[in-house]
């Protein structure tokens, strides 16, 4: 059932193809992507922090929220990219000045430092750190858990799971102190998947669905003057970098994407929300079934 259910997400808004990709964000004025025209005005005058806004869903979610009145830092490895992003979202009708761009290497903890210290210059009242860089598995062998070597795994997790901790680690008290600490981290269905070949992302996934939950935990106990909402939006499939086998438009997660991080003061803190309504929870049990004698 639940194999069936998964299917169903991944295969959600095929039809669309590369060619319509700009499709709603051109429109974005005649639907707000499902918001009200009261609480698609939250995003004026807000500034949200995107890593690997470069390429597929960091630009996506970057050119809504430029297109919405958020002034956007965008960051990632590649300075190109980041101006691409600009271009594009200019081209949709967004101010150029709405964008800040910081390049930042998340493996590397002095870039991580260096980027967090200009953005708390800036201002810290972020109203979201979107941690959603990521590396793909390493797919040149169908067996990677046995066949991968110790510096694709240790890339993989720096990039997928320890830089967003440092970021968050580093950003945490700095907006905590403006009064809302808000993260959001762009998991995956791979989190919970068990799939030979899945590899060592679907390991990086599962421990980033596992940081969400712990730092949701802590940071409301360690932050309680605060307005804590640290949570996980998990996609389905699109065309990026990453997934050159997808017909989807990375578009698909700005709905979902709009309304987590428009939430109210008081809203959640350690969920997992997918963009096709599945209850997804950080660990879910299934009972043994057979006796243990
Ligand atoms: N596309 C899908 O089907 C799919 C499905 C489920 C979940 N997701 C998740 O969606 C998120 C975005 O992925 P995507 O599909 O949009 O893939 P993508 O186009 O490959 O985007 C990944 C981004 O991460 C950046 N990045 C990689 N390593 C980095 C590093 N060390 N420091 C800073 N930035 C780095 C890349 O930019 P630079 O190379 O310029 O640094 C790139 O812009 C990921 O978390 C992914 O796991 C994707």
């Amino acid at each position: 059932m639940l194999i069936r259910t998964l299917r169903y997400c991944l295969s959600a808004f095929r039809p669309k193809t590369s060619t319509m990709q700009h499709a709603h964000l051109h429109n974005i004025q005649k639907h707000f992507f499902g918001l009200s025209p009261s609480r698609f005005s939250y995003f004026q005058s807000k500034k949200f922090w995107i890593t690997g806004a470069g390429t597929g869903y960091g630009r996506a979610i970057a050119h809504f929220l430029s297109l919405a009145g958020a002034t956007v830092i965008i960051s990632g490895r590649r300075r190109p990219m980041l101006q691409k992003t600009v271009e594009e979202a200019v081209n949709l009708g967004a101010r150029p000045d709405k964008f800040i761009i910081i390049p930042m290497d998340v493996t590397n903890p002095d870039s991580v430092r260096l980027a967090c210290k200009k953005v708390i210059s800036l201002d810290k009242a972020i109203a979201c750190l979107i941690n959603n860089a990521a590396l793909p598995s390493d797919r040149s062998s169908p067996f990677p858990l046995l066949d991968n070597s110790l510096e694709t795994w240790e890339r993989t997790m720096k990039t997928n799971l320890i830089g967003p901790w440092l970021l968050c680690r580093t950003m945490a008290p700095h907006m905590a102190e403006a009064g809302s600490l808000r993260i959001l981290n762009v998991s995956s269905f791979a989190g919970w998947a068990g799939t030979s070949g899945g590899g060592i992302y679907n390991v990086s996934k599962a421990a980033l669905n596992s940081l969400t939950f712990n730092m949701a935990c802590e940071f409301e106990e360690a932050f309680p003057e605060a307005d804590v909402q640290v949570n996980a939006v998990i996609p389905g499939e699109a065309l990026s970098e990453m997934n050159r086998n997808s017909a989807n438009s990375p578009e698909r997660i700005i709905s979902m994407t709009a309304k987590i991080l428009s939430t109210l003061p008081d809203g959640p803190n350690g969920y997992f929300f997918s963009d096709c309504g599945l209850h997804l929870e950080f660990c879910t049990s299934r009972s043994y079934p057979k006796s243990l004698g």
